[in-house]
């Protein structure tokens, strides 16, 4: 250490080897001696710094801190920073300033007491924890913008049914009205029709903004069943134009769920347009889909949709909940990935098994509303 009396060689190379700046410091806080480490970090040597007040490496605010510190302690001898350390604003020779830890340990029998003071630049930690911090906020970026992705191929690929169904009966109105005699009955039949996918279509939209504004759901009781009839209007387009029918095994009697009506028919729709989906060559006994409620223990209740289609083989059920994940040429493979979602949310499951049948049936398990209120 440069300008420790008595201090021999090894000490003095053990000292100036040290990373941190060590400084040496007497009562009134006038430096005595700094090691090569401290005479590198703030820029002077050691003849220019010795004898002269350590606020020499502190900006003007933090030195009257200083002072204070030191003076409080010569006086009553409670510790304070020493033994503990905090961190500090250091100030080189030039005025730039750094942040620093710094630690003090006391000169064992130095009476009045010195004071050894370690100076730890942490420039590079803080460029470190800024770096990851502007790493975090990066990746949550990335993430939103690749949700936000993600709804807006959703919302295509959703609104893109009902609103081409809307185009067909439409363009089937006009030519019917063209006929010399119009056929009144079937041009309404046609016109119902298209009030009722833009419904839909606007049912849609009102799910996927809760999904992208992330608020509270609109939770209702209600009784699962119910829910589940509704969907035959919702379905009704789609059933007929993949030649399907659906079925339904309804349990009597079920315990009330607490949910968002939209986001649960709009799981079950997706199960069901996928069931739709899976009956590719299948026969005509292989177009029922059924759709049933049933209890599971006490605490629970499940929809299931259960098809007669070419099945999940395993490597594709080990994928299908993944996002974008499809083995359909027009497939977004958003639709189980947004219904386990919307599942969770409602702190149920989306699940699937195979039955005595070939085919599939995925199940949705939603909390009773017992189980749902206790906490
Ligand atoms: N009922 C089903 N029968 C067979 N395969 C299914 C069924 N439901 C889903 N799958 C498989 O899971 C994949 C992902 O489904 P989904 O997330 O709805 O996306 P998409 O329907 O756009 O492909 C489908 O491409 C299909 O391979
Ligand atoms: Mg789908």
């Amino acid at each position: 250490m440069t300008h420790l009396s008595h201090a021999p060689e090894e000490l003095q190379a053990l000292l100036d080897a040290a990373v941190d700046a060590i400084i040496l410091i007497d009562h009134r806080g006038t430096i005595r001696s700094l090691n090569r480490s401290a005479e590198l970090l703030f820029g002077y040597d050691a003849p220019e710094a010795v004898g002269r007040n350590i606020s020499l490496f502190m900006p003007t605010d933090q030195a009257a801190l200083h002072d204070g510190y030191l003076q409080r302690y010569v006086a009553t001898r409670a510790p304070n920073v020493i033994g503990t350390g905090r961190d500090v604003t250091a100030q080189r020779k030039d005025g730039s300033q750094f942040p620093a830890r710094l630690s003090v340990g006391l000169v064992p029998d130095s009476e009045p007491p010195r004071f050894v003071g370690f100076v730890h630049d942490l420039t590079q930690r803080r460029e470190i924890e800024e770096d990851g911090r502007r790493t975090a906020g990066r990746l949550a970026q990335v993430a939103r913008f690749a949700a936000l992705g993600e709804m807006a191929a959703g919302i295509a690929h959703e609104l893109n049914q009902p609103l081409s169904a809307i185009a067909t009966y439409a363009q089937a109105c006009d030519r019917m009205l063209g006929a010399p005699a119009p056929d009144m009955p079937e041009i309404r039949d046609a016109l119902r029709q298209v009030t009722a996918q833009a419904l839909r279509a606007g049912e849609i939209i009102r799910k996927l903004r809760h999904l992208v504004g992330n608020r509270e759901t609109e939770r209702t009781d209600s009784d699962i069943n119910a829910v589940v009839e509704e969907l035959i209007t919702l379905a009704g387009t789609d059933l007929r134009h993949h030649h399907a029918t659906l079925d339904f095994e309804l349990t009597p009697a079920l315990a009330a769920v607490s949910i968002d009506r939209v986001q649960v028919q709009q799981v079950l729709l997706n199960l069901l347009r996928n069931a739709m989906e899976a009956l590719n060559g299948a026969t005509d006994t292989e177009r029922e889909i059924v759709i049933g409620t049933r209890a599971v223990d006490d605490d629970e209740v499940e929809v299931y949709v259960r098809d007669r289609g070419h099945g999940v083989p395993t490597d594709v059920a080990e994928r299908m909940f993944d996002p974008f994940f499809t083995t359909k040429r027009s497939g977004t493979g958003l639709g189980l990935a947004i219904s386990k979602t919307i599942a969770r949310a409602h702190r149920g499951t989306l699940g699937h098994r195979s039955h005595a049948l070939s085919g599939t049936e995925f199940f949705l398990r939603l909390p009773t509303l017992e189980k749902s209120s206790t906490p």
